[in-house]
């Protein structure tokens, strides 16, 4: 057989879905598996969004333009404005999903074998991303001990290389759920400015913030036009995941015109779902504050449930809804799987994403693992009791 590409072979798993065979193999069997694991919330997509599709009258379903269409652009620009970040539409590239623009953001900045330092635990995806573009991804450790705050300036300094290109941020973090301060941000533009760097932040949880705290974004910090470019989503926002549309935005325009060639490849964005984004941007914020009162709610419960396991510590999540959990044990991928294969209280068990893979660290979120809380009160609470009652068995 012809051998598959050194990149194809370094491709690493999702931790999120990696343990999916396991989970369907338990649901073959009857098994109802509470997911934990995947941030695809339950929350209802804006009625304006799914009408404007339903209602739509198009007759041919054509290619749109490839930074994305005008109107949803100029649209977005002032849903920016409204978040006090001053954009206009020619700053904006559409992308299919926050996923396009990271993609298109990495391929931008570096070559192959430059370097992004990213604070872990991130993403997990982003050590997908970077695979593919070639990158290398530089771990800055943040602490569970320190809720993730950012790491001090001298981590970031000491692991700045003539290969680094960029810093690349989550805020608020997935799957951390930190959110950086002001401060935190000025100390990250002090650093990128002085190093000539890009600084990227993935700002996709930008509503998502609780304790009356507020989201700071890169794109508001003056003097960082031209290092600040951010990803951006409608997925989380209007839980509209399966839209696939998000948005690179910068205004340093030889970013966004390298960006467009990328995107000139890929053609356009879906068109449908540009409807439904553009569309959504109508939905009243009602609708996002009671979003919000309720992902408090949910992750005050987990929390409060949570403390009641002996030997857990917990990340407590100012923002997005996911949180890491360390637990008394040494091996999350086999504790995992373990719930999936062998693990039932009353025929259910509880799907959790193993921690490692969020790292780029060799060994490090071994004994932890990620929970995101996008199930109701009900379920979360029933999910921590199987979860509790798992780890007293498997530790015996
Ligand atoms: C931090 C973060 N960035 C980007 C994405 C990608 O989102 P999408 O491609 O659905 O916009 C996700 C999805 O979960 C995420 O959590």
């Amino acid at each position: 057989m012809p051998s598959i590409s050194h990149k194809g072979q370094l491709m690493p798993e999702s931790p999120i879905r990696k343990l999916v065979p396991y989970a369907e193999e338990a649901k073959k069997k009857g098994v109802n598996v509470i997911h934990l694991n995947i941030g695809q919330p339950d929350i209802k997509t804006p009625q304006v969004a799914l009408d404007a599709v339903k209602n739509n009258t198009l007759e041919v379903l054509a290619y749109s333009r490839t930074e994305g269409s005008e109107t949803y652009r100029e649209k977005l620009a002032a849903y920016y404005a409204k978040n006090d970040i001053h954009v206009s539409a020619k700053d904006i590239i559409v992308t299919t999903g926050g996923s396009e623009a990271l993609a298109f953001t990495m391929s931008t900045v570096a070559d192959n074998d430059d370097e992004i330092i990213i604070p872990e635990p991130f993403y997990a995806n982003y050590n997908g991303f970077a695979t593919a573009v070639g990158v290398k991804v530089v771990p800055v450790i943040s602490h569970i001990d320190s809720n993730f705050a950012l790491p001090p300036i001298e981590e970031f300094e000491k692991l700045i290389t003539p290969r680094t290109k960029a810093i690349l941020i989550c805020n608020p973090g997935n799957p951390t759920g930190y959110l950086y301060t002001r401060e935190e941000i000025k100390k990250l533009a002090q650093i990128v400015k002085k190093h000539d760097l890009f600084l990227i932040a993935d700002e996709v949880y930008r509503e998502f913030t609780y304790d009356g705290k507020e989201h700071y974004s890169i794109l508001q910090e003056e003097g960082l036009e031209n290092h600040a470019i951010v990803v951006d989503s409608v997925s989380k926002r209007y839980s509209m995941c399966g839209a696939r549309i998000g948005c690179l935005v910068s205004k340093n325009e030889t970013i966004t015109k390298t960006a467009l060639k990328f995107a000139q490849a890929r053609l356009s964005p879906p068109t449908y779902a540009q409807i439904a984004s553009e569309a959504a941007l109508e939905t009243p914020q009602s609708y996002f504050d009671q979003v919000k009162e309720e992902y408090v709610g949910r992750r005050d419960l987990l929390i409060q449930e949570l403390k009641k396991i002996e030997g857990v510590k917990i990340g407590v999540p100012q923002g997005a809804f996911y949180c890491i959990v360390e637990l008394p044990i040494d091996d999350s991928d086999a504790f995992a799987q373990w719930l999936l294969e062998e693990f039932r209280l009353d025929n259910e068990t509880v799907m959790v994403a193993p921690a490692a893979g969020f790292y780029a660290s060799e060994g490090y979120g071994k004994n932890q693992v990620r929970i995101a809380y996008v199930l109701d009160k009900e379920n979360l609470k029933k999910a921590v009791h199987i979860l509790k009652e798992g780890l007293a068995s498997y530790i015996g």
